[in-house]
């Protein structure tokens, strides 16, 4: 045996590169600009108060803050005099005003005083109509700010997913951050596989047994949507789960908890909303509502713990050795190294999904570099309409092959979706599940 054809260190010693384009997010970058053409989640409504709080997103230094009188302000961290930081500054009726000389900015950016200044000082007076701080457009929306940090002009009509209208019985906002570049994070949700890996084998069982199948796996791609379909047998059971980006950053899934597979379930819902946010090159955040009830997961879930296993199977808070024996999404994702090295990946079939939606990001930004705007979130009907979701049925094994057999299943259970997807939101959600129940019921499969 040849030394050289075993031991390979020394020949793949060189740190492979990474893929710029996707990566990089800051101001002027090209997937920056691509990203600041969509409204954004940036921080919880219970973060927000008359305590300004600094932030970053897309590498821009930020500071959100509310007036005295319930007003939100997304602004610039650094002062338009001299560059203080406006965390320092207090909250008024009116605005922010800086801690070094008094200066007050209205929550759009507008300079309402320069108190320091000479009342009658035309050079004042000038900076305050000609100049602003720069501020962002917010929309405040179940417990959640969202941000629009592109041009003025091209601001986008505020996307309302089905989500906001699936009947459950509470929705929690949560955030979790991530030591990592957006798209490590991202990826995952594209990445059926891992959950049968990393959430069912490797650390034991974080969601539940059913998970530990690798199942067929089957990718729907419709515009900017990515569909990652696992379709696994469980005894007599046919349990068909969806994960779902709708590009740039938009997830859903099935539930975290509520579907193992062994219960019948007729098109429940994602057990998160959730969208992943570029902090800057190096760190990223989830800013997500976690789903309650009969269509997501069970409310004993409803706590700081309950979401940090729904986003990634564990817990964050946890010393080294806890996670090296069970490692969640973070340990995979951060792992990895802030910026994984992209051109020392081995894509593989079941990494289609992954491939599939960097190369779209890629393809409009390079689209939007030639002056094409990306396309929004495309509503169907009254809503956008997503399919993250678990489907449980019972339809026990025939005489056939029962790979081809479940699949086909898979294939029905998402046509059932895609056919109905111009209805209103509440028929479709009703005409669903009893299709399905009527299916199984009839023995249709
Ligand atoms: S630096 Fe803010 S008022 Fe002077
Ligand atoms: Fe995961």
């Amino acid at each position: 045996m040849s030394l050289e054809n075993t031991y390979r260190g020394y020949n793949q010693a060189k740190k492979p590169g990474y893929d710029q384009l996707i990566t990089h997010t800051d101001y002027g970058t090209p997937a920056g600009e691509y990203l600041r053409r969509y409204w954004h989640p940036v921080a919880l409504s219970s973060e927000v108060t008359n305590t300004p709080l600094e932030i970053r997103i897309l590498g821009e230094d930020l500071v959100i803050f509310k007036t005295t009188e319930n007003k939100i302000g997304l602004i610039h961290k650094y002062c338009t005099h001299r560059r203080a930081s406006l965390v320092f500054g207090k909250s008024e009726s009116k605005g922010i005003r800086c801690c070094y000389h008094g200066w007050l900015f209205s929550p759009d950016g507008e300079i309402l005083e320069t108190p320091g200044e000479d009342p009658e000082s035309k050079q004042a007076k000038l900076v305050r109509e000609k100049f602003k701080l720069g501020a962002y457009p917010i929309k405040e929306f179940n417990g959640i700010i969202f941000a629009f940090m592109g041009p003025p002009e091209k601001i986008p009509e505020f996307p309302h997913y089905d989500a906001y209208e699936t009947p459950y019985d509470k929705r929690s906002p949560y955030k979790i951050n991530y030591n990592c570049n957006w798209i490590q994070v991202l990826d995952a949700i594209m990445d059926p596989v891992h959950t049968a890996f990393l959430h069912g084998q490797s650390s034991g069982i974080q969601f539940s047994k059913g998970f530990a199948e690798v199942g067929e796996i089957e990718f729907y791609e419709r515009g900017t949507q990515y569909l990652g379909a696992n379709i696994r047998r469980i005894d007599d059971n046919v349990w068909v789960r969806i994960n779902e980006l709708i590009l740039p950053n938009f997830t859903q899934a099935g539930s975290a908890f509520a579907a193992d597979g062994t219960k019948t379930k007729y098109f429940g819902r994602s057990s998160f909303t959730r969208w992943v946010v570029p902090v800057d090159d190096h760190h990223c955040v989830a800013i997500a509502w976690a789903n309650f009830g009969e269509r997501g997961d069970p409310i004993e879930h409803d706590n700081k713990e309950g979401y940090e296993r729904i986003e990634g199977g564990e817990t964050i808070d946890r010393t080294f050795e806890e996670k090296q024996k069970s490692p969640g999404d973070a340990e995979a994702v951060e792992g990895m190294g802030s910026i994984s090295a992209h051109k020392g990946e081995h894509l593989m079939p079941t990494d289609h999904g992954i491939m599939a939606y960097r190369r779209h990001i890629k393809k409009s930004i390079k689209s939007l570099q030639e002056g094409i705007d990306p396309q929004q979130p495309k509503k169907n009907g009254d809503l956008i309409k997503t399919y993250g979701q678990d489907t449980v049925l019972r339809v026990p094994k025939r005489n056939i092959d029962d790979r081809k057999f479940i699949k086909s299943i898979g294939s029905t259970v998402m046509k059932l979706q895609f056919d109905t997807e111009k209805m209103p939101n509440k028929d479709r959600d009703n005409f669903i599940i009893n299709e399905l129940s009527n299916m199984e019921k009839s023995g249709a499969f």
